[in-house]
């Protein structure tokens, strides 16, 4: 098998066959297939597609490049759960152990945040102490004492994604359907999931900005996860505006901590409560999603999932005394109020612009490896639909450095757009996919 014969076939628009996808992911993973031969195949793979057995096996061939975590000799159906990012979307928090709470084990690799989005380890890190660089040993040990385990990815797990994203980001082949699929569901598999939900975002503070482009990739993913024996639920919820109210690291753990104390924002709230009960759905443990929700809730309420967070936090190194008075997480410097220009109705709030505005105070990064301040972010005090008037508080800017504090507030007050006429929110919960399909046997 030669790598420019594999090229050549794909740029025709054929069908690879399942040794082919594996002899050219394997082959570039171990460097024996250079990175331009790649870079050809992986534009053939974007403009020319790929069905779904070819999805199927590229999805295998990444899941398969280096070590996989075999969780079954310490839980027999681990749960996992993925956001394809977003401006605020602090739901890993409060969901991991709402679930674990449940007596669903919870085995979770999660990203950094990169540009506009967040990433659910940099939240974390806010608390001193928390380590998110576990060995497997200590994952899988975890897993076993507690039920949640929450890490960065290591090298050896998925490498040829690593590889085939980096060079998908300088070669203009992000974009594709099946790279994205295959990316995201070979990494869960990789990490030993048996269960995956996935929250597909839809919206300006997205990767994906349509609800048909949604649709398409959540689709995909749960036909990837039928055909390789996983259970997989998506979530297609809103990401016009910031989900809850806080943007930044610290800020975002602070809400997520008043949410498993049974406060938070009601859109938050219940979009976890949707994304866990989908979880405890796929885990076989309730007939239905009403029962699930109110089983969850009164986990909320007795506080069983607070307990479980906070023996997370200390299980992975993270000092309680910041979780149990988070007066004492990272706080900026400077807390602006910005008043509302006008009386009239929230009518737009865009999420990208927020998400770029909590980046130029610090809370994101530019490239990957930048450094990030914990302390800065924005906290909205309303949001599409409510009523404001003049004067009247409209959101607080949190920041170290004064000069970005005047700029990102001109930027901030021209996310928004207005109404005189009264305005219906966007609805969260736009659909879930693969809630009607049979559930592989566990
Ligand atoms: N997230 C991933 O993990 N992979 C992609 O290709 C896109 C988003």
């Amino acid at each position: 098998m030669r790598a420019v014969e594999i090229i050549a076939r794909k740029r025709d628009g054929l069908s690879l066959s399942n040794e082919e996808i594996h002899f050219f992911v394997q082959g570039f993973t171990e460097g024996k297939i250079p990175d331009y031969q790649a870079a050809a195949w992986l534009m053939a793979v974007r403009l020319q597609g790929m069905d779904r057995q070819e999805t199927v096996a590229l999805t295998m061939a990444i899941a398969g490049s280096g070590k996989r975590l075999q969780l079954h000799d310490i839980a027999p159906f681990v749960v996992d759960k993925h956001s394809t990012g977003g401006v605020g979307d602090k739901t890993t928090l409060v969901v991991a152990p709402l679930v674990a709470a449940a007596g669903v084990p919870v085995a979770k690799i999660s990203g950094r945040g990169l540009g506009f989005t967040g990433g659910t380890l940099d939240k974390l890190e806010s608390i001193p102490g928390f380590r998110s660089d576990l060995s497997v040993k200590e994952f899988r040990a975890q897993l076993q004492a507690i039920g949640l385990v929450v890490a960065g990815q290591s090298a050896d797990l998925a490498p040829a994604d690593g590889k085939l994203y980096a060079l998908r980001d300088v070669t203009a082949t992000v974009d594709s359907l099946p790279l994205i699929a295959s990316s995201i569901m070979g990494k869960k598999i990789a990490a030993g999931a048996d269960g995956i939900v996935l929250d597909v975002k839809v919206g300006n503070g997205s990767f994906m900005q349509t609800e048909e482009d949604a649709l398409a990739l959540a689709t995909l993913m749960v036909e990837i996860g039928q055909e390789t024996g996983r259970r997989v639920r998506a979530v297609l919820s809103d990401m016009s505006q910031p989900l809850g109210r806080a943007v930044g690291n610290a800020l975002e753990l602070r809400e997520a901590i008043e949410t498993l104390q049974g406060n938070g924002p009601f859109d938050f709230r219940q979009h976890c409560l949707t994304i866990a009960a989908q979880a405890l759905l796929i885990a076989g443990r309730f007939p239905d999603g009403a029962a699930a929700k109110e089983h969850l809730i009164r986990l909320i309420e007795s506080g069983q999932a607070w307990l479980k967070f906070r023996e997370w936090i200390a299980a992975q190194g993270g000092d309680l005394r910041y979780v149990d008075e988070p007066a004492r997480l990272p706080a900026a410097h400077w807390v602006r109020e910005l008043p509302a220009p006008r009386s009239a109705y929230i009518a737009g709030l865009n999420a990208r612009e927020v998400g770029m505005a909590s980046m130029a105070l610090g809370g994101g990064r530019a490239k990957k490896g930048d450094p990030i301040d914990y302390a800065v972010g924005i906290v909205l005090q309303a949001k599409i639909g409510d009523r404001v008037e003049a004067g009247q508080p409209l959101l607080s800017v949190h920041a170290n450095d004064e000069h970005l504090l005047a700029e990102v507030s001109q930027r901030l007050l021209a996310a928004y757009t207005w109404s005189d006429d009264p305005v219906q929110p966007p609805p969260l919960l736009r659909r879930i996919v693969g809630a009607g399909t049979p559930l592989p046997n566990p």
